[in-house]
């Protein structure tokens, strides 16, 4: 939800540009506020701004700092709203720290400081650790031991990572739910992930849950939930974390989109599935948020008409707040871009405890992830860093590793599959400018909703959340057969209707539904193939992609979702791959 970054160099070289570069990778976790702190010479100095990162390096022209030990935070607001006092680093006069996650006690214990006479100047969790920590040192405990006894008393989600006046070239961080990555290489460096440090390390450490570590020029020591002291393995830094940047393109959103053949060529060949993976397995559970759960939903009409297996799958913020019921031989699948969602996270690990008869999966796109290491078997998605906040190859690559499970036995679908990146290719080159114009109808409207059947309806609602979340405008996505018991009444000539129709199983009751749709409004566009477009007369705005197997239609139709999403969002201006309120990575329930 935030990213944070911390920077030992030891000698006086240029800190605030290499946390500054740091922050750069980590914006896309959160964009409501930026701020540094640095040491130098026992003077702990501080600069935040409101808004992205560039507003921050605006400031820090105006009135520079310097040091040899900073840490830094791009904030995605929870307590507080962003305002220049709610944005870390918070800092005491001895203290500075930055956070990511949420405290649940804070209240209890900024209570208590303030009847000790603290005093406070945000209305952030954090802040009251930053103060509890001061009161510590204030009755003569060290840093270390204040950070110990800090830590021996918050409650709730935390990725804590903090520098001392009084110890210089030294950063205390630790972790519990939210990510913490340490890497070693020219500079020591602390970070959210391991793309936001790559560029400056070889290697890099995991922390886990209850561990933290204190970070010197050269090395890092790590302790357990007992401060005793523990080895941790160190993880080579492979391509895959490296963000190569924008290159030729405007945005990440459209570099990633144009990215997702070779997204499916690189999942591909990274993944075999296990011949025995299904054995024994009568159930699927899969949990998921947002686009991730919409592969989810692609994946069930997969597994039960193909496989016969029963699948369910649960939105995971919903799931383990009902007390579900997991029956032996359940294989709990989390799907998962970033690798840290908690709600998805969390109701694994719920599942897991319900019943320890169950096998949990994980597919990451991100190594090592928590997600990753909480499961007992790991598809990593090739798709490469994503930094646009809407995800797109990385939802592509979900499909993939799917579509894998799914087929694992059916090879002429297999190969449809690894077939598909030329068809992904055909697509991303033929309807371009079909749905420049289209976006160009569509970026005033106040409402538009998506129509889709059967492994369409799952790419009906993730067209709707693409648009809605980069372009604000209201969208919903239907199952198509359910408009006549009620969202029928929302149709007008005034409401685009966007309709998914290839030429599969249910083409004859989606073209039913789209003509009925089509009586009560006249704004209905209809993506489908060759058969759809001689059915559909030329009163409809029909868009016509190549004619696939029926199996990998919600991966080619999801293509042109995306794409009219981002061109929407580019007419109206909007900030594509920072979206107001959001954030790439959702680490607080
Ligand atoms: C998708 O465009 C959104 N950014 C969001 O719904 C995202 O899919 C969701 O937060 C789940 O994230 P994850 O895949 O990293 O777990």
């Amino acid at each position: 939800m935030c990213g944070i970054i911390g920077i030992v160099s030891g000698s006086k070289e240029d800190i605030v540009s290499s946390v500054i570069e740091g922050l750069s990778k980590l914006e896309y976790r959160g964009y409501d506020s930026a701020g540094i702190a640095v040491l130098s010479d026992g003077n702990l100095q501080r600069r935040r701004a409101v808004g992205k990162l560039e507003n921050l390096e605006n400031k820090l022209e105006e009135d520079p700092i310097n040091g040899t030990v900073g840490i830094g935070h791009t904030r995605w607001a929870t307590h507080g709203k962003p305002t220049e006092e709610n944005a870390h680093p918070m800092m005491t006069k001895d203290v500075a720290l930055v956070h990511n996650g949420i405290i649940e006690n804070y209240k209890s214990l900024k209570d208590s400081l303030i009847t000790q006479g603290y005093n406070f100047t945000s209305q952030t969790d954090t802040e009251v650790v930053a103060v509890y920590m001061q009161s510590c040192i204030d009755k003569g405990s060290s840093p270390r031991e204040a950070f110990r006894q800090m830590l021996k008393v918050v409650e709730g989600t935390f990725a804590f990572v903090a520098i001392f006046k009084s110890v210089p070239n030294k950063i205390f961080c630790a972790k519990n739910k939210s990510p913490i990555v340490i890497g070693f290489g020219k500079n020591m460096c602390v970070g959210s992930d391991a793309s936001s440090i790559a560029g400056n390390c070889d290697e890099v450490v995991y922390l886990s849950d209850g561990e933290y570590a204190e970070v010197t020029e050269h090395d890092a020591i790590f302790f357990d939930e007992n401060f005793c002291e523990i080895k941790k393995e160190r993880q080579k830094v492979t391509d895959d974390l490296i963000n190569e940047g924008l290159g030729q393109y405007p945005h990440y959103m459209l570099k990633e989109i144009m990215e997702q053949p070779n997204a499916v060529r690189k999942t591909i060949v990274a993944n075999e599935i296990p011949v025995d993976l299904l054995k024994n397995v009568s159930r699927i559970l899969i949990l998921a948020c947002g686009t991730s759960y919409y592969a989810g939903m692609v994946a069930r009409y997969w597994f039960e008409k193909y496989l016969k297996i029963p699948t369910n799958v649960e939105m995971a913020s919903e799931y383990r707040y009902r007390f579900p019921v997991i029956e032996n031989g359940t294989l709990v699948i989390g799907i998962t871009q970033s690798g840290e969602t908690i709600d998805t996270l969390e109701a694994m690990e719920y599942a897991r405890s319900t019943n320890s008869n169950c096998r949990v999966l994980a597919i990451s796109n991100v190594k090592n992830s928590a997600i990753a290491r909480s499961a007992d078997v790991v598809f990593y998605t090739e798709a490469g860093v994503e930094i646009g906040v809407a995800s797109t190859k990385a939802f592509m690559a979900q499909l993939t590793v799917l579509a894998m499970i799914a087929f694992h036995d059916r090879p002429e679908v297999l190969n449809e599959l690894r077939n598909f990146p030329n068809i992904c290719d055909d697509i991303l080159s033929s309807v371009n400018d079909e749905i420049e114009n289209l976006a160009k109808n569509l970026y005033s409207a106040q409402s538009i909703i998506y129509l889709g059947r059967d492994s369409l309806y799952p790419i009906a609602l993730e067209g709707a959340l693409k648009l809605k979340e980069i372009s604000y405008i209201h969208a919903e996505g239907f199952a198509a057969g359910e408009m006549k018991h009620g969202p029928i009444a929302l149709i007008d000539d005034n409401l685009p209707v966007i309709c998914l129709c290839p030429s599969c199983d249910v083409f004859d009751k989606m073209v039913s539904n789209i003509q009925i749709a089509k009586a009560r409004g006249k704004n209905v566009i209809v993506f489908t193939d060759s058969i759809g477009n001689e059915t559909f007369g030329d009163d409809f705005k029909k868009i016509v992609l190549p004619n696939i197997c029926q199996e990998c239609v919600p991966l080619a139709y999801v293509i042109p979702m995306q794409l009219l999403a981002y061109k929407v969002a580019v007419l109206k201006g909007e900030d594509v791959d920072k979206p107001r309120n959001l954030a790439k990575s959702v680490t607080v329930e």
